[in-house]
């Protein structure tokens, strides 16, 4: 019987994401590069890991599909990355440790570049070799994830500079970050085949894990430096952040009620293998920053 083990999975995901990114299909002199430069930077691999954490304790024999998902979740993560550094957007130089694609390419390149990305997402889903009803529902998902990532992005824009109270910046942050990591649980649950009642309980976890993440994301723009965020930090000034909104400590004070809160919803969970991968990936999350 295969065992799931997530470290393995995650360096085997990271080779398979290489060999994923295709090569040049036009005569740009640096289109295509630029695409997967993002992608193959870096980054946390959060939501990844998460949907094969769930896929692989349910079913490690599908772990090798559940690949194209998690890849097609990554990238379209990327996707977002890139649009919300724009110069109209966020105007960040470094992402990842590494310039940002408008300064290195130019704004055209960095906007079709998450234009590519946010279609690819969806091509990958069609080749994963999934059967056609599972390849339907995670279409459904990652699309309707995309979708609130995107109108969270645009609250988060218009109300820059204008102080929202905590209900409506909780509901920003439930759009821009926390349905796409409730989404990434969510199509690990469909690739696998979990029933109904544990992929709502997945789900609810997953959202109030994804603003966690994001009050996590405040704090550390409030206190890391760039170097060790891999970007700006201390730009929140005039966003509606939880350090904005809360102060230091108010926002330390909810990161640690939804630490607890996480922690006891995840002893709910059927899968006992689950939650031990799950609270290992998630340790380092847990602890102040
Ligand atoms: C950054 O996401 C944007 C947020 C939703 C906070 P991550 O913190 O997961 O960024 P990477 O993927 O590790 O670069
Ligand atoms: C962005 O939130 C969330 C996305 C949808 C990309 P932030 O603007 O706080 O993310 P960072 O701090 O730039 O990673
Ligand atoms: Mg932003
Ligand atoms: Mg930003
Ligand atoms: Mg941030």
């Amino acid at each position: 019987m295969t065992i799931f083990n997530l470290d393995t999975t995650l360096l085997d995901f990271e080779n398979f994401l290489l060999s994923h990114t295709p090569k040049a299909q036009s005569f740009h002199p640096h289109f295509q590069e630029a695409v997967w430069e993002m992608v193959k930077c870096g980054g946390k691999r959060f939501r990844p890991a998460l949907l094969l954490s769930v896929a692989g304790n349910y079913n490690p024999s599908i772990i090798k599909e559940a690949f194209y998902p998690a890849l097609a979740m990554e990238i379209l993560h990327t996707f977002s990355l890139i649009h919300d550094d724009l110069p109209s957007i966020d105007n960040a130089p470094l992402r990842r440790g590494h310039p940002t694609l408008h300064t290195r390419y130019g704004e055209v390149t960095a906007i079709l570049s998450g234009d590519f990305l946010n279609s690819y997402a969806f091509y990958l889903l069609t080749i994963s070799g999934l059967e056609d009803r599972v390849i339907s529902r995670l279409t459904h998902s990652l699309s309707r994830g995309s979708c609130q990532m995107i109108v969270g992005e645009a609250l988060d824009c218009e109300f820059e500079g204008e102080s929202l109270g905590l209900r409506k910046v909780e509901q920003i942050h439930r759009l821009k970050t926390a349905y796409l990591i409730a989404t990434s649980l969510q199509m690990g649950a469909i690739i696998a085949g979990v029933d109904r009642l544990e992929e709502q309980k997945l789900w609810e976890f997953g959202e109030k894990l994804g603003v966690f993440f994001q009050i996590r994301d405040d704090l550390v723009d409030a206190l890391q430096s760039a170097t060790q965020a891999g970007k700006p930090t201390q730009s929140d000034g005039e966003k509606n952040s939880y350090v904005t909104l809360l102060g230091l400590e108010g926002a330390r004070k909810e990161f640690d009620s939804y630490v607890r809160d996480l922690q006891t919803m995840l002893q709910g969970l059927q899968n006992p293998n689950l939650q031990i991968t799950l609270s290992k990936l998630l340790e380092k999350y847990w602890q102040e920053i």
